[in-house]
């Protein structure tokens, strides 16, 4: 028999390490990690990449080539720090949409004024087929439990000729460099987390970053679920990376 202390123990390890778990598990740990650290995420983030992140999403926004009036989805849109840099680029006539499966993520992107947000799951996005020019994922696709699932809804809502963006972390491909990173990485993230009282949450963005599709995967589960012109690139020496594809004009949704 196992002695209680002990069930605790594990049952606390098995809660907290969510980077091991997959398909509604996944989700669900994922979803309850983000309504906890929903009110410290930004200060995180910023903190985390010294306001790089601003810039990563200046680069990514740009390949998009938005015109005045188009339509875009940000999903996983967390707090909404996409979303801004989107409506200046499709103007005043244009439309941001965001969605995000947590409500406090959501809550607080409503706080800062964006009008247009849906709770709903990437891998079911609660649109109809061929609606938006363009979808942006910023840090969202590692967390899905199915990035197959998700890259065909966003295929599915985009119309004929759309674009997609995603910008995610990634695993250096120069030996050296990816050591060097994830020293850093493992051990700099959880303790600034902990000084939040998030150690585990923070521990999550490390491991569930090694263990995540590499580019080409990613380029792969894009290029199965239609998308074409598929490309990465990397940026902070390979520790970010955005993947970019297009969905063919004339294409139907599958
Ligand atoms: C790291 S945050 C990124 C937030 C935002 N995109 C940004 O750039 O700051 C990841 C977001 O993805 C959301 N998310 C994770 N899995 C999801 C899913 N299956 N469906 C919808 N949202 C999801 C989380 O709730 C969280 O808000």
């Amino acid at each position: 028999m196992i002695p209680s202390s002990s069930k605790a123990t594990m049952a606390t390890q098995g809660e907290t390490r969510i980077w091991t778990k997959e398909g509604s598990r996944k989700r669900e740990a994922v979803r309850r990690m983000f309504g906890e650290i929903a009110p410290s995420y930004d200060r995180l983030n910023g903190l985390m990449t010294m306001s790089l992140h601003r810039k990563w999403r200046q680069f990514a926004t740009g390949l998009l080539q938005l015109k005045p009036g188009e339509s875009v989805l940000d999903l996983c849109c967390g707090t909404g720090d996409f979303m801004p840099l989107l409506q200046k680029a499709v103007g005043p006539t244009g439309n941001v949409f965001g969605a995000d499966f947590s409500a406090p993520m959501l809550g607080i992107a409503q706080q800062k004024g964006q009008p247009r947000l849906t709770l709903g799951d990437a891998c079911e996005i609660p649109t109809r087929d061929s609606i938006v020019n363009a979808v942006t994922v910023g840090w969202g696709i590692r967390n899905v439990p199915d990035a197959d699932a998700a890259h065909r809804e966003i295929f599915r809502v985009l119309k004929p000729g759309g674009r997609f963006v995603s910008v995610d972390m990634a695993r250096p491909r120069n030996p050296i460099v990816r050591v060097v990173s994830e020293t850093v990485f493992n051990t700099f993230v959880p303790a600034l987390g902990a000084l939040f009282g998030k150690t585990q949450a923070y521990a999550y963005l490390p491991k569930s970053t090694q263990r995540f599709k590499t580019r080409e995967q990613l380029e792969d589960s894009m290029r199965s679920a239609g998308l074409v012109d598929v490309v990465h690139h990397d940026l902070l020496l390979g520790n970010v990376c955005v993947h970019f594809g297009r969905k063919p004009e004339g294409a139907r949704s599958q």
